[in-house]
């Protein structure tokens, strides 16, 4: 079993039962800012904020660890389904202060799974109390994540992610993704959203469901704008919802407050998560528009269903320390103007790397698409598992990313996020990027030779 040193466990030295069994896991005991630091006293620069996109202000924050421990000191915890607290209701007001025009109220709630199902809830109540109790399905791009629950696995088209648990799943529909090697223009994903609506019957959708810019299944990908602007005339003659999976994109990550600011349309609900905490609490919310509350508020009057922790002080005093960062150190607009520079020299350090394809991104949000670089376009070979191999390298160089290889679901490939701390300095950017490219240089080399003998998938 793993002893109190070890710099990294496997499944045979633990008892937590692993992700993956055959995996290393290195035992990372403490961080400040991008840096953090393994058992044996190495340290890594965090490109993903805490591995998750989730901390987004670095480690070891003392102005936020002040705020928790003064909340925690007056009332850590009452349970929002017959009280409130200050912390809860200043949360709410700040966040639709920040939010896309239109937005009145937040529901919180634990994570991005808990959000997302709360939006799928709320979508359908609102549908209910409108007297169109027909309206429960979702039509959602199929190269996506939205969680690990039950319901928020059936918002993904990915089987891969899905097998063995669809037993349990609502029989929902998917579109593929406009990427430039399917559909560059959207119309295809158009047309198949038509298609969708028509074998549901229009009249039993309740939400086209999507995260407006893509995280960890495609990396900093949106449609074309042709298909936002063709999701919105949809909604206005069906009558179904937009709700907006912003887990990873809201709270400034992408520079927005909300990505939804970015796009063409308003969402009808946004369910957001991760930044809300910057990892120093367990925090999500839901957000909806003043005509979907005011269907319920007309309708049943009620929408009871949470959570014990949902609006708790602890986690809400979290979220208002890191809205008061974001707004006095000007961090949202930081990431703005820095996430395109970062871009910008991400891709002048990768241009001689063969395999890499692209690298896109919004923000502190950022993807590198990877394909085989004897055509320049098809998926390298999974059985490769260059994404892994990416990984493994960048973490021998010090650097932690996140790379993923859903080839076998058939819309994406290997694929790196690139997604660090808002509060990197530039010094420390400029190492992320030399150290990635570093490593992306090495499995270059190893892939020359694994791909000779074979041919092109
Ligand atoms: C886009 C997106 N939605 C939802 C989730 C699920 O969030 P959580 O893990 O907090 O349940 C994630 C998590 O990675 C995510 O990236």
């Amino acid at each position: 079993m793993a002893r109190a040193r070890d710099a990294v466990v496997t499944s045979q030295t633990t008892h937590v039962l692993p992700l993956e069994f055959g995996r290393r896991y290195p035992v990372l005991k403490r961080g400040d800012g991008v840096w953090v630091e393994d058992e044996s006293g190495r340290r890594y620069l965090d490109a993903m904020s805490g591995g998750s996109m989730a901390a987004t202000l670095g480690h070891g924050r003392k102005d936020i660890i002040a705020a928790a421990r003064a909340q925690a000191e007056k009332l850590a915890y009452v349970h929002n389904e017959r009280l409130t607290n200050p912390a809860q209701e200043r949360l709410a007001e700040e966040l639709v202060a920040v939010a896309p025009e239109g937005f009145t109220r937040a529901r919180f709630v634990t994570g991005g799974a808990e959000a997302n199902e709360m939006a799928l809830q709320l979508a359908r109540r609102y549908h209910v109390d409108r007297g169109e109790s027909k309206r429960w399905q979702v039509i959602s791009p199929a190269q996506a994540y939205h969680g690990p629950t039950m319901a928020t696995l059936a918002l993904t088209g990915r089987p891969g992610l899905k097998r063995p648990l669809e037993v349990y799943m609502s029989d929902h529909l998917h579109i593929p993704p406009s990427t430039w090697r399917f559909d560059p223009s959207g119309e295809e994903a158009l047309k198949a959203l038509d298609r969708a609506l028509e074998a549901a019957g229009p009249e039993t959708v309740s939400a086209y469901f999507c995260e407006p810019i893509s995280a960890a299944a495609l990396p900093a990908y949106t449609p074309p704008k042709r298909f936002w602007e063709g999701l919105a005339e949809r909604r206005e003659k069906h009558g179904f919802l937009i709700c907006f999976d912003e887990i990873v994109t809201g709270i400034g990550r992408t520079g927005h407050w909300f990505a939804a600011e970015t796009l063409p349309l308003v969402p009808d609900i946004i369910a957001t998560a991760k930044g809300l905490g910057a990892g120093y609490a367990a925090i999500g919310a839901v957000l909806c528009r003043q005509h979907v509350y005011d269907a319920i508020a007309k309708g049943s009057r009620r929408f009871t269903l949470g959570h014990t922790w949902d609006g708790a002080p602890l986690s809400c005093a979290v979220g208002l320390a890191v809205v008061d960062v974001l707004k006095k150190e000007g961090l949202v607009e930081h990431v703005k103007q820095r996430g395109q520079r970062l871009r910008d020299e991400l891709a002048a350090a990768l241009k001689d790397v063969p395999f890499v394809h692209e690298v896109r991104g919004h923000g502190y949000l950022l993807g590198i698409e990877y394909v085989d670089p004897r055509d320049h376009k098809s998926f390298l070979p999974p059985e490769l598992r260059t994404a892994g191999r990416v990984d493994d390298v960048a973490f021998e160089h010090g650097l932690i990313t996140y790379s993923t290889m859903p080839t076998r679901d058939g819309f994406a490939g290997d694929q790196t996020l690139f997604a660090p701390p808002f509060t990197s300095t530039d010094a420390e950017l400029a190492e992320m990027v030399e150290r990635y490219a570093g490593a992306l240089q090495q499995v270059a080399k190893e892939l020359e030779s694994k791909l000779e003998a074979r041919p092109v998938a």
